[in-house]
């Protein structure tokens, strides 16, 4: 089974037809690239997976379980994170720092911990595991 299966996705924008029929396979451990001149829809493409869009056609399914129609923080909450194209980083920290900020939803530190800055138990270790 795939990962992620984009199928049949097609989302339009009033006259402009944006994606037409997309099929995408993403297997587990892969690294894929979406290239495309400016205004071919790779932009409206990852909005269509995350939920930031809805395209009129389509079904997107991650880990087996169709994700199309969802609001985007349930989409993240299952796994996905993204960045933007118009990117927003955090000056003072490093790279993979701005990288691991995109992992704070499967993080478990509470809003109390958080705010008396406890360590969560086992934080070092998670740290360690997340940065490989
Ligand atoms: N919210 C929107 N409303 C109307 N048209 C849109 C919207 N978002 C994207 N489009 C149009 O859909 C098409 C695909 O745009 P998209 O931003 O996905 O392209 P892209 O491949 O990401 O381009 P770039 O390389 O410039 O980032 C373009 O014609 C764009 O103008
Ligand atoms: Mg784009």
């Amino acid at each position: 089974m795939s990962l992620l299966t984009a199928k049949n996705i097609s989302k339009r924008f009033g006259g402009l037809q944006a994606l037409t029929a997309l099929d995408v396979t993403v297997e587990e451990k892969s690294i894929h690239s979406v290239i495309g001149p400016n205004g071919a829809g790779k932009t409206t493409f990852f909005n269509c997976i995350t939920g930031f869009y809805h395209p009129e056609e389509g079904e997107v399914i991650f880990n087996g379980e169709p994700i199309q129609g969802m609001q985007p923080d349930r989409v993240a909450d299952r796994g996905i994170a993204r960045t933007y194209q118009n990117i927003r980083l955090f000056a003072n920290v490093t790279v993979l720092e701005n990288v691991l900020v995109g992992m704070h939803r499967h993080l478990r530190t509470g809003w109390f911990g958080a705010v008396l800055r406890f360590r969560a138990p086992g934080a070092r270790k998670r740290k360690h595991e997340l940065r490989r």
